[in-house]
C-alpha cells in the first residue's frame, strides 16, 4: 500500500463527484449542460460516465481539496492543481472546461480529459503524466467495457472520448479509445489480454485512416484479428451517429468491417489517380502486392478476379506477378 497513490485516487475520487455536481447544479454548469445535449448526450449519458465542469475560477477545486485536509503539493504531483509561477500557493489545473473522468483498467479514478466548450486550443487537454496515468498504457472506458469485451472477445477501438460514449448509447459496451497520442505496443498487449478481435473505428478523415492504417501491423503482432470499420470521408463515429443515427451506425459501420486486405486495397486507391495510365498501373502494382500477402489461396483469387474484372487484365497475368512477389519474399 502506498499513501501517496491512495490519497490521490481519493482526490481524484472526490473530485469527479465535485466537477459532476457543479454541472449539474451552477449557472456556468449550465451552459456546459447545454452544449453536452447540443452533442446529443441525455442526463443518463452524462451521469454513466460521471461527465463534469470545472468552472472558469482560479481555485475552486483548490479549496474543496485542501478543505478536506489533502495537501496541495500532493495533487500538484497528481495533476489536479497547478504550482504559481510565483511560488506562492497553488491554483486549479483545469478551469472552464468540460470534465471525462478516466479510470484505469482497475476501475480507480486516475486523471481527467478536459475538453473546451464549442472552439478553441488546446481542445482536449489531459493530466499530466503521474504515478497514477501513463498515457501510453491509458485506454479510456477499458474498466467499463472490460466485462463487454471478454463476453464477446472483441474490443472496438475508436480515436476519440465522445466516440466511445455516443457508440455506448448506439448499443456498442465493448469501445475504449487511446489518449489522442499514438496507438502503443503497449495499449496492444493490454487489449490482447482481453480481446481476440480488434475492430479498428477510426475517423473517416485522412489522419484517421493513416493511424488505422499504422494501427494494423503493431495489433497483428500483439497477436490480435484485425478487422476495420469505414465511416464517410471526414465523419467520425460521434458525428455519423449524430447525422445518421445509432441504428445506422450498428449495422452499416459497427456490424458491416471490412477486412485488413479490403482495407489496404482502399486506402492504397485513394493515394493513386485511377484517371490516368500511371496510375492506374501504380494502383495495380501496389494491390496485387497487397494480395500476395494473404496466406489463403482462394482469398487471393478473390482479389485478384476483382481487380481483373475492374482494370480488364487477365488474372492469369495477376496471379502471375502475385506469385513473383510471394516467391520474393520467403
Ligand atoms: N486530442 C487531444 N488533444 C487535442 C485534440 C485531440 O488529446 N487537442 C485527442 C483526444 O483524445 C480526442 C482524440 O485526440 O478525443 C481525437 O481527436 P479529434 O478527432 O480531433 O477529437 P474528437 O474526439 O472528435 O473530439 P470532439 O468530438 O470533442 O470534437
Ligand atoms: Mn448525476
Ligand atoms: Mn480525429
Ligand atoms: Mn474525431
Ligand atoms: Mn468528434
Amino acid at each position: 500500500p502506498n499513501p501517496e497513490r491512495e490519497g490521490l485516487v481519493e482526490a481524484h475520487e472526490l473530485s469527479i463527484k465535485f466537477y459532476h455536481y457543479l454541472l449539474n447544479n451552477t449557472k456556468q454548469g449550465d451552459k456546459a449542460k447545454r452544449y453536452l445535449r447540443e452533442r446529443g448526450l441525455s442526463d443518463k449519458l452524462i451521469d454513466h460516465f460521471m461527465i463534469g465542469f470545472a468552472p472558469d475560477e482560479w481555485d475552486v477545486l483548490t479549496r474543496f481539496l485542501t478543505g478536506r485536509g489533502y495537501e496541495p503539493a500532493l495533487l500538484e504531483k497528481g495533476g489536479l492543481l497547478s504550482a504559481k509561477q510565483d511560488g506562492s500557493g497553488y491554483v486549479d489545473r483545469f478551469r472552464g472546461r468540460i470534465m471525462f473522468p478516466l479510470w484505469d483498467a482497475g476501475g480507480k479514478a486516475s486523471a481527467f480529459a478536459a475538453r473546451i466548450i464549442d472552439e478553441g486550443q488546446p481542445k482536449y487537454l489531459n493530466s499530466p503524466e503521474t504515478m497514477l496515468f501513463t498515457k501510453s498504457r491509458t485506454l479510456y472506458n477499458l474498466h467499463h467495457a472490460k466485462a463487454a469485451i471478454r463476453k464477446s472477445k472483441q474490443v472496438v477501438l475508436f480515436e476519440g472520448y465522445m466516440d466511445v460514449i455516443k457508440a455506448w448509447h448506439a448499443g456498442v459496451k465493448n469501445g475504449v479509445a487511446t489518449m489522442g497520442t499514438a496507438l502503443t505496443e503497449e495499449h496492444g498487449s493490454i487489449l490482447r489480454r482481453h480481446a481476440e478481435e480488434v475492430l479498428v473505428c477510426y475517423d473517416g478523415d485522412d489522419a484517421g485512416q493513416a493511424a488505422a492504417s499504422k494501427s494494423i501491423p503493431l495489433l497483428e503482432s500483439a497477436g490480435l484479428k484485425v478487422m476495420i470499420a469505414m465511416l464517410p470521408k471526414g465523419k467520425d463515429p460521434d458525428d455519423y451517429i449524430s447525422e445518421y443515427g445509432p441504428d445506422s451506425f450498428m449495422r452499416d459501420v459497427v456490424d458491416s468491417p471490412v477486412s485488413v486486405t479490403k482495407f489496404k486495397l482502399i486506402y492504397s486507391r485513394k493515394n493513386h489517380i485511377l484517371l490516368k495510365e500511371e496510375g492506374r498501373k501504380n494502383y495495380l502494382m501496389e494491390a496485387v502486392e497487397i494480395v500476395a500477402g494473404v496466406e489463403s489461396s482462394t482469398e487471393r483469387e478473390v482479389y485478384l478476379k476483382e481487380l481483373s474484372r475492374e482494370f480488364d487484365i487477365s488474372l492469369d497475368a495477376l496471379k502471375q506477378d502475385c506469385n513473383v512477389i510471394r516467391v520474393e519474399a520467403q
